[in-house]
């Protein structure tokens, strides 16, 4: 990436489009874009993808944590030619971004998760899909995407799962930890709302060989017995760390554990041979009152040291948290809730417009910082607010 392509490019676009009296077609301010989504969708719907757990404690401390830190900008520096791409495990990422998984996108856009892909592709940020799909795995294509895994009770589930993750050309995988069951999520239940129990989110199930043979009648014939057979194999409350054994010996791909908060965790994930973490409250849907994920990122990092890299979600809105995390140690982010809203409002052209903006904040405020490459963010870029 360099000050001549991307963001360079975006602002030269949209000032000249400006001249003829054209502007962006959806909000640039992701918090006005939560807004237009919240008017266009039904009210259980936006509670369900917006709300956290309890009392959105931990939702609204996942985004206070970032306040607490602020950049210390450079001045005098060549910033001509810019490149934040990384590797990761098989990848090589333009930016350190990636798309957190995220359920039931179906509900929100007809297209769901295929339009999420495209919009990836178009703009080369990997997509993490997630068990709970609209469409298969294997419909969502044509993007460089991992594959994360709600681990479900049944052996013989899990394993065609996995097999077809790597069959469909997932290069990683990324096991939820942090939900063995469903937080207290008030919105939900105000409203009564479940997505997966209105056909939403179960692309995956359907599609999957294991569950079709275990059924009595085909799911198109009796929808809710199928339902009724995927909620009992769907999780698992007992697993604990040496059953990840069991994935270790029946995938290939690097297992990336997602929902990580102790650093004793973060330790344990190593011993057991992962590959990965990612620092996660689940965007504050899970444990009300939790630590918020930035806080517990630096301990952990320094736990795991360069043992595997540390990936972070949870609040990230713009290109400055995206430093602050990176400085803080996470080798890369993964952005939540807001190509949501733009899936909402604009489908693939909308998420899209999310992730062209997104990078282009991130390279005009690493520039603007003296920085060029995302190797050079670390600690001395920052300091504590209250310090
Ligand atoms: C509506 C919604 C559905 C989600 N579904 C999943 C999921 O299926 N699997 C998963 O691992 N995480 C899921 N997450 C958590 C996200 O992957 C990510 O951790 C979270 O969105 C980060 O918080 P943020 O969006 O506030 O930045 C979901 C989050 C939301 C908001």
């Amino acid at each position: 990436m360099t000050s001549g392509s991307n963001s360079g490019d975006i602002c030269n676009g949209i000032f000249r489009d400006g001249l003829l009296g054209k502007t962006p077609p959806y909000p640039t301010n992701i918090h006005d874009l939560e807004a237009l989504a919240k008017e266009q969708l039904p009210p259980e719907l936006y509670a369900y993808v917006a709300d956290g757990a309890g009392n959105n404690t931990t939702l609204r401390d996942d985004r206070r944590a970032f306040g607490r830190w602020k950049i210390i900008p450079r001045m005098m520096r060549d910033i001509t030619t810019r490149d934040h791409s990384i590797e990761l495990f098989n990848d090589h990422l333009k930016a350190p971004i990636l798309l957190a998984p995220i359920a039931c996108q179906d509900a929100v856009h007809p297209e769901g998760e295929v339009a999420v892909a495209r919009a990836a592709a178009a703009v080369g940020v990997p997509m993490v899909l997630s068990t709970v799909s609209g469409k298969s795995m294997e419909e969502v294509g044509d993007t460089p995407r991992w594959f994360q895994l709600y681990w479900p009770k049944d052996n013989a589930v899990t394993k065609s799962f996995l097999q077809r993750a790597e069959d469909a050309g997932y290069s990683a995988l990324v096991v939820t930890i942090d939900t063995k069951s469903t937080g207290w999520r008030e919105s939900d239940i105000a409203h009564a709302y479940l997505p997966h129990l209105r056909q939403k989110g179960i692309g995956n199930f359907l599609s999957d060989p294991v569950i079709r043979a275990a059924l009595d009648e085909a799911p198109e014939d009796n929808f809710r017995a199928a339902c009724a057979h995927i909620f009992a194999v769907h999780r698992d409350l007992t697993q604990e760390w040496d059953d990840l054994a069991f994935l270790r010996d029946n995938t290939n791909l690097p297992i990336v554990l997602k929902g990580i908060l102790h650093p004793d965790d973060a330790r344990e994930a190593v011993a057991q041979g992962m590959d990965g973490i990612i620092v996660s409250t689940h965007g504050g849907r899970q444990v009300d009152g939790s630590i918020a994920a930035l806080d517990a990122l630096p301990p952990i990092v320094e736990a795991v040291g360069d043992k595997m890299p540390v990936l972070f979600d949870s609040g990230i809105r713009h290109g400055a948290d995206i430093m602050k995390a990176i400085a803080l140690g996470a080798r890369a982010v993964l952005l939540g809730r807001p190509y949501i809203w733009g899936l909402a409002v604009g489908g693939e052209d909308g998420v899209r417009q999310v992730l062209e903006f997104l990078l282009a904040d991130y390279d005009i405020n690493m520039a603007q910082s003296g920085l060029t490459t995302t190797a050079q963010l670390g600690p001395d870029i920052l300091r504590r607010a209250d310090e």
